[in-house]
């Protein structure tokens, strides 16, 4: 049976740290936030502790945990690093850069799911930077999220899925980036991106030279594929409604998006639109939610959790979206989309060309 908790939304004080920071210490689950998106952390050391996430989020056991730290010194207990890592680490070191090293044994089974690497990632929101420091401990952490659900960038999305499934919740108000941590593979020859976020492809190369993408960024993987980020082969982000993803030029896919809506709702769907900033005017005898500049991936970035989480209190049950060219930060933004989407998309030409709609 899972433990019940009157789960405490705190802000962070230098009380409520150390209030936190115990409740780590004694094996307890407490929720925080970081640049990227609010984790729900245990002391990574701590078997049973790290147990308790996998209950809390109703996550597969064989999804791997990222082990967060605050300072480089900590990495002495938990795994080898690799030459690369180091001039990755002084780059982009704290921030939402989550590298694969070889594990040590300090290292429970349970966080890496047994494989033979651990993720590593040192956040720099200061929140996160103060309990860390605060507990003194390496922290497992996940996304605070119910498992499959769009990750929570805000303490009342955590509080949506957590509420009394953890004693503890830190508001540090609205995560910057968004998304989550770009995840690195170092331990399989070229370095390759299992996740992108935040420290983008080319910010990498212009460090450490070429690095590649895994296949199953902007695509489901292929029947008997490997996953080498395990997270790739579940359900994710996805909202209660059905996301179609809309690509043509851009006039097409604002008539497309037309077109798809009134036709959803001609069947009974209750049905929105997510539309970039400079579009929302030309659909607005639609519902839409604004993805931010057309010209600022990061915005999207900023914002697409909170609006598919959005979607789902609002009751929408068709969303038909735009998609951005998959490059920097889009790259991120299209991953996350596309999962969203279950990789459903449509081409605006062949919905024109559709004599039914
Ligand atoms: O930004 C972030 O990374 C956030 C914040 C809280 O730090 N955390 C986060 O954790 O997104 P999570 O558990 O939702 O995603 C971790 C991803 C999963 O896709 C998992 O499969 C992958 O990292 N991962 C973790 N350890 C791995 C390993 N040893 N080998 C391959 N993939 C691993
Ligand atoms: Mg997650």
């Amino acid at each position: 049976m899972m433990k019940s908790y009157q789960t405490l939304l705190a802000s962070p004080t230098q009380e409520t740290l150390y209030q936190a920071a115990r409740l780590l210490q004694a094996g307890e689950l407490v929720a925080f936030p970081t640049e990227t998106v609010y984790g729900l952390g245990a002391n990574a050391l701590n078997e049973q502790a790290v147990l308790e996430i996998f209950k809390a989020k109703g996550r597969p056991a064989d999804n791997p945990l990222i082990v967060h730290i605050w300072d480089a010194k900590q990495l002495d207990g938990i795994c080898e690093v690799p030459p690369l890592a180091v001039p990755l680490m002084d780059a982009f070191w704290p921030g939402p850069l989550t590298i694969l090293m070889p594990r040590l044994s300090s290292i429970p089974d349970v966080v890496t799911a047994s494989l033979p690497t651990v993720a590593v990632r040192m956040p720099s929101h200061p929140v996160a930077r103060q309990l860390l420091q605060a507990c003194g401990l390496p922290i497992a952490a996940p996304s605070a999220n119910l498992s499959g659900k769009p990750s929570p960038t805000t303490a009342q999305s955590v509080m949506e899925d957590m509420r009394g499934r953890i004693p503890m919740i830190l508001d540090g108000g609205q995560s910057e980036v968004g998304l989550e941590s770009t995840v690195l593979d170092l331990c399989h020859g070229t370095p390759t991106i299992l996740r992108p976020g935040g420290v983008t492809k080319e910010m990498l190369e212009g460090v450490i030279g070429q690095v590649q993408l895994a296949g199953s960024i902007l695509r489901p993987l292929k029947e008997g594929e490997q996953a080498l980020s395990p997270g790739m082969r579940y359900r994710h982000y996805a909202p209660k409604g059905q996301v179609t993803l809309v690509e043509g030029t851009q006039e097409n896919v604002l008539s497309a998006m037309r077109s798809l809506a009134r036709a959803a709702q001609a069947h009974g769907e209750t049905c929105c639109l997510m539309a970039f900033s400079e579009h929302v005017p030309a659909l607005s005898d639609f519902r839409v939610y604004d993805l931010g500049s057309v010209l600022h991936p990061e915005e999207t970035a900023h914002r697409l959790f909170e609006i598919l989480r959005k979607t789902e209190e609002d009751g929408m049950s068709a969303i038909f979206s735009e998609v951005m060219p998959p490059q920097g930060m889009g790259l991120a933004v299209m991953n996350r989309l596309g999962r969203a989407a279950s990789f459903h998309t449509v081409s605006a030409l062949d919905v024109l060309g559709d004599p039914e709609l």
